[in-house]
């Protein structure tokens, strides 16, 4: 797999906290700056030779959007499907929850369409809305499909929360083998991972966990404290939040850990490599 530049995964997270700030501060579901963060990151893939479409769902009187982007070929019947949401909490800009998952997993798409793969399986990308308000996006979008179409779907990764400034390497642990290739990564990076706990039910990925479908998946934690034995793994602040801005007005573009950004962009590279191959 390629090495993502973090500085690429970087700008995208600039553009989508411009947008915020030319829309109100906020990338919300139902506000100006959600509709606008989706229309960037479908001109990206547009641009690059993807087949997006824009799935439209209800929510509170307001519509909101799910962004779908097809890399064309691989096994239609065998599909390898990763997303991250791309909503904000409407008190801020949202760019480590979660402009961080969209914009890696964005550029890993582009990394997809420079090296040209051509991979056995079918790859599927999504931005999803309005996950802040119960996971409705995705929950819409698994709610579309029928028994055949979610049968072709061997798995779905989630990525929600990966540059957090005092950073934790949470791997989603709810499927051995989708956990394995995330593990193996960090493993010979030399990072230390632990289980992700706290994600259970509280991301995307729970709507695809509930209709039968493998999930894994890539957090480096939100509000929780990290303890001190994390803190001497990771190297952090123990005492302290892993992300002490967590849907708050100061989750902006110095809410990042540039380092932890990186990591999880290239791990997200090499598991889409790896488990689409
Ligand atoms: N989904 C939560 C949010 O967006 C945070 C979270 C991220 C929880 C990842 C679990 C896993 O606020
Ligand atoms: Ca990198
Ligand atoms: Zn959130
Ligand atoms: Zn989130
Ligand atoms: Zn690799």
């Amino acid at each position: 797999a390629p090495d993502i530049s973090v500085e690429n995964v970087q700008q995208h997270l600039k553009e989508l906290d411009a947008v915020a700030q030319a829309n109100g501060g906020n990338r919300a579901h139902g506000e100006p700056g959600y509709k606008a963060s989706i229309d960037y990151v479908k001109g990206k893939l547009d641009e690059a030779g993807f087949e997006t479409s824009v799935q439209e769902f209800d929510k509170g009187g307001a519509t909101g959007y799910n962004l779908i982007a097809e890399w064309p070929g691989g096994s239609a019947d065998d599909v390898l499907m990763a997303g991250a949401h791309l909503d904000s909490v409407s008190d801020g800009a949202g760019i480590n929850d979660n402009a961080s998952g969209s914009a890696g997993l964005l550029e890993v798409a582009l990394a997809v369409a420079a090296g040209d793969l051509q991979p056995s399986k079918h790859l599927r990308f999504a931005w999803w809305g309005a996950e802040e308000l119960g996971l409705v996006g995705s929950n819409h979008y698994v709610s579309s499909l029928d028994d055949a179409e979610l049968g072709k779907i061997g798995g779905y990764l989630n990525f929600d929360m990966i540059g957090s400034p005092n950073p934790g390497y949470f791997v989603y642990n709810e499927d051995p083998e989708l956990e394995k290739v995330f593990t193996d990564w960090f493993a010979q990076k030399q990072i230390e991972t632990e289980p992700a706990t706290e994600t259970d039910g509280r991301s995307d990925h729970a709507s695809f966990q509930d209709a039968g479908v493998k999930v894994g998946g890539l957090f480096t934690g939100a509000g929780e404290t990290m303890t001190e034995e994390q803190a001497g793994k990771w190297n952090g602040t123990a005492g302290e939040a892993f992300d002490k801005c967590y849907h708050s007005a100061c989750d902006g573009t110095d809410n990042i850990n540039a380092d932890a950004l990186d990591a999880n962009s290239d791990a997200i590279a090499h598991a889409i490599w790896e488990l689409s191959s």
